[in-house]
């Protein structure tokens, strides 16, 4: 069961052929796929051979595949990990009952609504991604986001197979509109703000990956606890993909913040436009970018209160990160939690039900995690004897959503006058200016092993090949 049928025109290891119908409508999905791919995928991609991974079985061991492949030869196909004996649902009210195999009716229109909105994030990332293999610094960098790209493609194949199995017609019609959105499109949008939003450059790029890819994985840990079995099992297979993104985020960030410091060292300066003339991106930029990538991302959230939430938790759809893990009734009627209000221009703290503040739950989770990874990169600063270190804004800070929209809150978690916003805003946040910088140093490096001048090399190459290892091979 394990083992990843590679002979049938879809890769599975759901016994994909044993469904005759459903087979045939994901044949007929997949064309529509490759022609998204062809027009929305990577750029001026399709002809190169990519070193990429695939996976032969959802093992651990199971990613150890390597070679090179044309992006549009790719082996999409639908990976769910193994179906545990017993599993019951564990939240809500009805926890105790064996996980459900097949859509419970009552609940139908909630899950659609659940795997449509991650189905499209993962189509709507490579969208925004697109152009960014123009100006990649390095062979090696261009591998790890042509690889993320692939893989948010599987992920969109995670989906779709979910729909056509469990949700017939209307199913079917959603994983087509799955390939209609467009990123940032005026009348067609996907359906996240953060998703819409632009990835212009390279270091945009490694914060979306190291923050947004993150929210990935606490959404995706939050339906792997699901009591819809299909789900939780394929949500667990898409998280061992998540690892990666979030790597190419964390490490691709260290390595800026590396070569920031040698320069810094160098040129014994902390001086901003010093430090630019020589080619590299100044510490507060970073913290800027870091400002907008996080607020941004913390909105995917949703609401502090949401009588949503409050609904896929007790009907058993979407549970808390680690749910099992935690040491409670799993019900949470009775219990409250704190969440951020505003009172006569100061913040202040509201206990509200826990059950509506569940996204606030995993909103504080997700944080913590954050907070974890900017404390890593604040050991490279720390390393190279520079005094600055880089800090997460507060929850507050630039909120479009919940609560906390609309009132204006300084990176240090004060509550400020318009005029105040007005003056700070290009402090706090990236300014034109600063994209126009970044976007001025982002010139395209594709000899093997060499590197742009903004960007430390990594200390390992991928699946440890040599550093001057031609990852891609261009055509
Ligand atoms: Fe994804
Ligand atoms: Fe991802």
């Amino acid at each position: 069961m394990t083992a990843i049928n590679y002979t049938d025109k879809i890769p599975n290891n759901v016994n994909l052929s044993e469904d005759k119908t459903l087979q045939r409508a994901l044949e007929h999905w997949q064309p529509n796929y490759i022609n998204w791919w062809k027009d929305m995928g990577p750029e001026g991609s399709n002809d190169y051979d990519v070193y990429l991974r695939t996976a032969v079985s959802v093992d651990p061991q199971g990613w150890a595949n390597f070679g090179h492949v044309k992006m549009p030869d790719y082996r999409w196909g639908i990976f769910m990990n193994q179906r545990e004996e017993g599993r019951t649902v564990n939240f809500g009210e009805h926890k105790g009952e064996a996980a459900w195999q097949d859509v419970p009716g009552e609940h139908r229109a909630n899950l659609r609504r659940i795997i449509v909105t991650q189905g499209d994030t993962e189509p709507a990332s490579v969208e925004q991604q697109r152009h960014l293999g123009l100006t990649a610094p390095s062979q090696y960098d261009l591998r790890n986001l042509f690889q993320i790209n692939v893989e948010e493609g599987r992920h969109l194949w995670a989906m779709v197979y979910l729909l056509h199995k469990h949700f017939g017609r209307d199913g079917r019609e959603e994983a087509e509109a799955l390939l209609e959105r467009r990123s940032g499109d005026e009348d067609n949008p996907r359906i996240l703000g953060a998703f819409n939003e632009k990835t212009p450059d390279w270091l945009a790029f490694f914060m979306f990956t190291y923050f947004t890819d993150r929210d990935g994985k606490f959404q995706l840990c939050a339906l792997a606890e699901s009591g819809f079995d299909p789900l939780a099992r394929t949500t667990k297979f898409m998280l061992t993909e998540e690892a990666h993104h979030m790597f190419v985020g964390e490490s691709g960030i260290s390595r800026v913040i590396a070569r920031t410091c040698e320069v810094m060292n160098q040129l014994k300066t902390d001086d901003p436009a010093k430090i630019r003339a020589a080619g590299v991106v100044d510490l507060p930029t970073l913290q800027r970018y870091l400002n907008f990538h996080f607020s941004v991302t913390i909105d995917l959230f949703g609401a502090d209160e949401s009588s949503n939430a409050a609904i896929f938790y007790n009907s058993g759809l979407k549970g808390r990160f680690e749910e099992t893990k935690r040491d409670d009734d799993h019900r949470l009627h009775g219990r409250s939690y704190t969440v951020l209000g505003v009172r006569d221009g100061k913040l202040i703290e509201r206990e509200v039900p826990m059950l509506n503040a569940l996204n606030e739950v995993l909103r504080d989770d997700y944080i913590r995690d954050s907070i974890a990874g900017v404390n890593r990169w604040n050991k490279v600063i720390e390393k190279a004897g520079i005094p600055t270190r880089l800090v997460a804004p507060h929850k507050a800070f630039n909120r479009k959503i919940g609560t906390l929209a609309g009132v204006k809150v300084s990176p240090d978690g004060r509550v400020v006058s318009e005029g105040e916003w007005a003056q700070q805003a290009s402090q706090w946040l990236p300014s034109a200016e600063d994209r126009a910088f970044v976007s001025s140093l982002m010139g395209r490096v594709v000899e093997p092993g060499k590197f742009a001048n903004w960007i430390a090399p990594p200390p390992i190459g991928i699946n440890k090949q040599a550093p001057d290892f031609e990852y891609i091979r261009f055509s």
